[in-house]
C-alpha cells in the first residue's frame, strides 16, 4: 500500500534583495526554519545583480538547515556580475540551478527540481521567429538552449516521485494575465512550455511578471507565478502529497496553498 508523504515547499520569486530590505528578507527566511521542507527561489534574487545585494540573501540563508534551490533572473544579470552573485549565495548553501537539475530526498520522497532562468520569445500570435539578423536569431537560440535544458532535466528526474520546474520567465500566458499583452513577448516564451507539456511535472513555478496572475496552468499542469508582488507575501507554501514507496510510481498530487483567496494584481518593474 502506498504511503502518503506531505512535502511542504516555500516558494518566492522577485525578492530583489538589497541592503534596504535586509531586515524583511532575513526575517522572512528565518521564519521558514522548522516549518517547511524545501525553499525554491524563482529568480530576481537581487535588485541589480550587485554582489553586495546578494550578500543580503546569503546572510538570510546561511543559518538555515533547509535545502534551498534558486534560479537567476534578468535583474541578477544586469550588472554583468552574475557569476559573483552565484558565488556569494552558493557560499551560503544555496544551490543555483542554471540549465540544470537536482534531486533531493525528503523523508523517503524523492523530489526532482529542474531549474533554469528561461528567456523571452513570446506566445502564439506574437512570437519571435528564428529569422533575420544574427542578433535576433541569437535571442531565439538562447531560448532554444533553455528549452533543451528543460527537456534534459525533466528526463533526468523522471524517476522522482515529485517533479518541479523552477523558472524566472513564464512558460505560459496564464500567469501573465494582468501584464499588458504587448509586453508578453518579453516576459516569457511558449516554447518553454513544450517540455512541460511533454513531461507533465507536478508543479511549475515562475516569477518575473510582477503584475501577473498567481495561479495558471499548462493543460493540467499547475503553474504558479510566485513573484512577491503578485503573492503579496514573502513566501507561498505549497503542500505536495505523494506516495513514496514504489520507485517510479506516479503519486496523486494535490497542490494546496495557505490562503483561500488568490492575491490581487500589482504593477511594477520585472
Ligand atoms: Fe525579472
Ligand atoms: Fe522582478
Amino acid at each position: 500500500m502506498k504511503r502518503q508523504q506531505t512535502i511542504r515547499i516555500a516558494a518566492a520569486g522577485d525578492i530583489h534583495c538589497s541592503p534596504e530590505n535586509r531586515d524583511r528578507v532575513v526575517g522572512a527566511f528565518a521564519a521558514l526554519e522548522d516549518t517547511v521542507d524545501l525553499i525554491l527561489l524563482a529568480g530576481d534574487l537581487t535588485t541589480h545583480g550587485e554582489p553586495e545585494q546578494a550578500v543580503v540573501l546569503a546572510d538570510a540563508c546561511r543559518g538555515l538547515t533547509l535545502p534551498i534551490f534558486a534560479v537567476l533572473g534578468n535583474h541578477d544579470w544586469h550588472s554583468g556580475r552574475q557569476d559573483e552573485v552565484v558565488d556569494v549565495i552558493t557560499s551560503a548553501g544555496v544551490r543555483v540551478l542554471e540549465r540544470s537539475w537536482a534531486t533531493y530526498e525528503i523523508r523517503g520522497a524523492s523530489v526532482g527540481v529542474v531549474g533554469t532562468k528561461g528567456f523571452v520569445g513570446g506566445f502564439p500570435d506574437s512570437e519571435l521567429p528564428d529569422f533575420g539578423e544574427p542578433l535576433l536569431r541569437q535571442v531565439y537560440a538562447e531560448t532554444t538552449a533553455e528549452v533543451e535544458a528543460l527537456e534534459l532535466g525533466l528526463e533526468a528526474v523522471s524517476h522522482c516521485g515529485l517533479r518541479i520546474v523552477l523558472l524566472h520567465y513564464a512558460p505560459t500566458t496564464t500567469t501573465l494575465v494582468g501584464e499588458p499583452p504587448v509586453i508578453w513577448a518579453f516576459l516569457g516564451s511558449d516554447r518553454l512550455g513544450r517540455p512541460i507539456r511533454d513531461h507533465r511535472p507536478d508543479l511549475v513555478l515562475n516569477g518575473h511578471a510582477h503584475a501577473g496572475t498567481f495561479a495558471g496552468s499548462i493543460e493540467d499542469v499547475p503553474v504558479y507565478n510566485v513573484a512577491v508582488p503578485v503573492m503579496e507575501r514573502d513566501f507561498w507554501v505549497f503542500e505536495l502529497e505523494g506516495g513514496v514507496d514504489a520507485p517510479g510510481d506516479q503519486p496523486d498530487i494535490h497542490v494546496e496553498t495557505e490562503a483561500a483567496e488568490p492575491p490581487g494584481e500589482h504593477r511594477g518593474p520585472h
